[in-house]
């Protein structure tokens, strides 16, 4: 068996990666060693019903280096910290990793096995030892729309998307559920009363986010009853960093020898955590819609094609009803005005699962 070290195990990626391995019974085909950057000498969990022990420092590169296998949660600080030193002391394990530290480097390959197999395969074909789980938008529209990248019919995207919170992190949605709840209760009286003015209570709510009243220490402004058009940093070409990434990611993923476009814009709203995309396909020629849907639907076990249906698409096309599940659904799908090559599509997923855990336990499964 495999000795595995577990690093960021307990923060939330790490606790649903945990709650999925657990799930799949990965625990019974390896040897788990818990790390802490903050608690080593602790007892280690007992998750997945095997006694192990205490928690090893995940600073200690030579406890690291007895390790098989690495598979981290911890974040991008923690990977640009001990990575390189790991390496260099010449540590030949596999190193998994949630973060985005190491995705674009030359030696490393952005996992997302039922989109891109065949490129995981070559890299392990050819020693490469390096794997990164990749941005959780861009991972959930291939797990939705892998059907049409992989006939080679997508000549370019581009995407508008609706981000949860839970991209932030769990702050980011403690803070969101904070702000629901002060606005609420700042009108839940007037509420109460049916005689009540509507707009009396829309100043009252909007006064009180405009009055720096609620709070917003993580997302910088109020997200509750608004939305926030910028995710991640600003870059010198007028994207941000999660826009930037569409393309970069989804062409390494793909492994394509040229580059297909996807550009778009990033905005946070107020859903927990699924994300949700409205994308713009410019297709290389004219495929009828029931065949475009039949390649989506045959891509993978987890897409789901949602008939462009009113009353089915509100059911089953939203955060509220794909949250906690692996279904990666893809619906609206229709031709635009544009003519019969340009395709709308609409994609939900959970973030924290394909867009974070899973692909991460998947590749741990392949190496064990
Ligand atoms: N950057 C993403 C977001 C999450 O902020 O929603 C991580 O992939």
């Amino acid at each position: 068996m495999k000795s595995v070290g577990l690093i960021g195990w307990r923060g939330m990626v790490g606790s649903v990666l945990m709650q999925r391995m657990t799930e799949e019974r990965d625990f019974d085909v390896i040897r788990p060693v818990f790390f802490s950057t903050s608690q080593h000498g602790e007892a280690a969990p007992a998750i997945g019903g095997q006694s192990a022990g205490t928690l090893q420092d995940a600073f200690d590169i030579e406890a690291l280096r007895a390790l098989d296998i690495i598979i981290t949660c911890q974040g991008g600080d923690y990977t640009n910290d001990v990575y390189p030193r790991l390496r260099a002391s010449g540590w030949q394990g596999y190193w998994i990793d949630a973060a985005s530290s190491l995705r674009m480097q030359d030696d490393a390959i952005i996992i997302l096995d039922p989109v891109n197999q065949h490129v995981i395969q070559q890299g392990l074909d050819q020693g490469i030892k390096t794997f990164a789980g990749g941005n959780c938008t861009v991972s959930l529209m291939l797990m939705s729309l892998g059907g049409l990248f992989a006939q080679d019919l997508v000549e370019w995207a581009s995407v508008a998307t609706y981000q949860a919170a839970s991209g932030g992190g769990a702050r980011h949605m403690r803070e969101l559920l904070n702000q629901m709840g002060q606005l609420h209760g700042h009108v839940g009286d007037l509420l109460q009363n049916p005689a009540s003015a509507i707009l009396d209570i829309e100043r009252k709510v909007t006064e009180l986010s405009r009055s720096g009243g609620l709070p917003v220490d993580n997302f910088g402004v109020p997200l509750a009853g608004s939305l926030i058009p910028w995710i991640d940093k600003q870059l010198d070409n007028g994207q941000s960093r999660e826009e930037w990434k569409g393309q970069a990611e989804t062409n390494k993923i793909l492994g394509t020898s040229q580059v297909i476009p996807v550009d778009g814009l990033c905005v946070r709203v107020g859903a927990l955590r699924c994300h949700s995309q409205a994308f713009t396909l410019k297709l290389k020629k004219d495929v009828p819609l029931a065949e475009i849907e039949q390649m989506l639907a045959t891509h993978n076990q987890w897409v789901k094609v949602v008939p462009n249906d009113r009353d089915i698409t509100m059911r089953e096309l939203t955060p509220a009803a794909v949250t906690g599940t692996l279904a990666t659904p893809v619906g609206r799908l229709r031709k635009l005005n544009m003519g019969p090559e340009y395709l709308s599509a609409f994609t939900v997923g959970d973030q924290l699962l394909w867009g974070a855990a899973e692909p991460l336990r998947r590749m741990l499964r392949l190496l064990a």
